[in-house]
């Protein structure tokens, strides 16, 4: 790689705004999580609704959905996307103003989701469940963190632009693209407004958008992650370049087409649905050259996984990725969809994608990142580092366990008929049925949740012992950036 750079800059990384966003998304994190305990309490007890509207599984739901993928999520990748393209392009923030306006307008972005959502505002689109006031200022929002981040890529002090940031330049492109075109809606009052699409197209549109969401913002992005903070933990270069590029361009031209999986069965045409389920089986391959590229970064350094937590919770992170990549193209098989599609084995998968892969390769990077934010070399205790790993690895699997054994057996229940074709069983019977995995799937999100109290409280002790230093621009090796 050629790489022309300064090596006398004044200039210092504007790291503050990362710090905020890092601090921002560990505690969005106890909250989202703590609601997403709440709700599979919920699931499993009833009456923990209290008779509260506001408290009613059907609006904390998309709290929780909102809370633990645009809250936590969204200021995790905020964080990381300003670090990484700072480091890698060895130069300053473009726009320091603008960036700060990013912090704050997405954090009152985040805020009015907390208002409006318990409240029952809400356009009933999932994952975009926010009203038009609100989509408008996140519209603003997205075109400044574009700005920025382009912009930090355009100032850029080294020609080659890393892998990590094409991650995070195709996740910010398309995310703006998902959020308008899916946001669509003719408003007609300041908290109501309807979709401008009907029928069958708006349920492509809004799918179009969903998964999308699953491959832009919950996957391309943590994969430009990967892509940084994997090779700077195992202090070893990625396994291959090469496939590194492969894999970029071969994810986001396949994703794109893979949203009708989750309409299978329904008006959609026939032919619509094929195609979704062609290129979602055709999705596993980079998925897996992903994944692939990420745990062999890895070789010859095996023996780091002993002693290292953070390069444990960033390889086992890609393990989950790789397990929810492989079921993913499985359940989008229309006979498969046919057994899995309304039980538990979704909301399974769900989780195995975002609790394994998105949690804890999350986790990995900002145990990496909040250290080096307030001057330290290492988190204020690793002990608790090693316990956060495996209690929320345990967490998982109960939580994924339950869930898979609860979805069969409920889709297993409801197709199973008597010799004079009658249903064998009733509704309630499979509801009945699925109450112990309900108990144990809350038991992994209690765990899961446990972990993440833990590492907020090892933040709070790193950041009172640590003080805030300015990084220079040119003081990172050009062949480690
Ligand atoms: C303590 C950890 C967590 C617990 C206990 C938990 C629990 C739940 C529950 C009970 C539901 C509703 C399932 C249903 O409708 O039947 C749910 C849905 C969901 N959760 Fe979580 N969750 C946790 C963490 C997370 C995290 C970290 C993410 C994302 C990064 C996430 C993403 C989602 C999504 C996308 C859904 C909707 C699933 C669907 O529509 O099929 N959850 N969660
Ligand atoms: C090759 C990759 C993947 C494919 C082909 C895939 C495919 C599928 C399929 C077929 C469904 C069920 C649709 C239904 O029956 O309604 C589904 C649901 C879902 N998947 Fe994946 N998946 C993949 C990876 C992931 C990953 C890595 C995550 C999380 C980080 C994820 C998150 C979700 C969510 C949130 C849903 C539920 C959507 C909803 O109904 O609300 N998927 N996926």
């Amino acid at each position: 790689m050629s790489v022309t750079t300064t090596t006398s800059q004044p200039a210092v990384y504007n790291d503050s705004v990362v710090r905020w966003f890092a601090i921002a998304s560990v505690i969005y994190g106890v909250v989202g999580m703590l609601v997403g305990v709440i709700i599979a309490a919920q699931l499993t007890w009833p009456e923990l609704n209290m008779g509260i509207e506001w408290l009613s599984y059907g609006r904390l739901r998309p709290l929780h959905t909102n809370a633990v993928i645009f809250a936590f999520g969204g200021c995790v990748l905020f964080a990381t996307s300003y670090y990484v393209v700072q480091r890698t392009c060895h130069t300053r923030l473009f726009m320091n103003k603008l960036a700060w306006f990013t912090f704050w307008g997405y954090n009152l972005v985040l805020v009015l989701a907390v208002i409006t959502l318990p409240l029952g505002i809400t356009s009933g689109k999932e994952y975009a469940e926010l009203e038009w006031p609100i989509d408008i200022l996140l519209t603003v929002v997205w075109v400044a963190y574009a700005i920025v981040f382009f912009g930090t890529v355009g100032i850029r002090k080294v020609r080659h632009i890393y892998v990590a940031n094409w991650f995070f330049g195709a996740y910010i492109i398309a995310v703006a693209l998902l959020h308008i075109v899916n946001s669509a809606a003719i408003p007609v009052s300041m908290t109501k407004s309807y979709s401008a699409y009907a029928g069958v197209q708006d349920a492509m549109v809004q799918w179009w958008y969903g998964h999308n969401a699953v491959g832009f913002f919950l996957t391309a992005a943590f994969l430009g992650m990967m892509y940084y903070f994997i090779p700077k933990q195992a202090e070893r270069p990625v396994y291959s370049y090469r496939l590194s590029i492969v894999h970029f361009w071969a994810l986001i031209f396949t994703y794109m087409w893979a949203g009708p999986h989750h309409l299978h069965y329904t008006a959609l045409p026939d032919w619509t649905q094929s195609v979704g389920m062609v290129f979602s089986l055709i999705l596993l391959a980079p998925s897996w050259g992903g994944m692939i590229n990420g745990i062999m970064t890895l070789s010859g350094a095996w023996h780091k996984l002993r002693d290292d937590p953070i390069l444990r919770f960033l390889i086992v992170s890609l393990s989950f990725y790789g397990m929810s990549t492989f079921e993913g193209p499985m359940m989008s098989i229309k006979t498969v969809n046919a057994l899995s599609h309304y039980t538990d084995w979704t909301v399974g998968h769900v989780h195995s994608g975002a609790l394994g892969w998105v949690g804890l390769v999350s986790m990995g990077s900002l145990y990496y990142l909040i250290p080096r934010l307030f001057g330290q070399k290492k988190m204020y205790s690793v002990p608790a580092i090693e316990l956060h790993f495996w209690v929320a690895t345990i967490g998982i699997v109960l939580y994924i366990a339950a869930m898979w054994i609860a979805g069969v057996m409920q889709g297993l229940m409801w197709r199973s008929v008597n010799p004079d074709g009658s249903l064998t069983y009733t509704f309630v019977e499979s509801v009945k049925a699925t109450f112990p995995f309900y108990v144990i799937r809350l038991l992994g999100g209690v765990l899961y949740l446990g972990g993440m109290v833990v590492m907020l409280w090892n933040v709070i002790m790193t950041a009172r012992q640590g003080r805030i230093v300015d990084v220079p621009v040119a003081s990172v090796n050009p062949a480690h950036a």
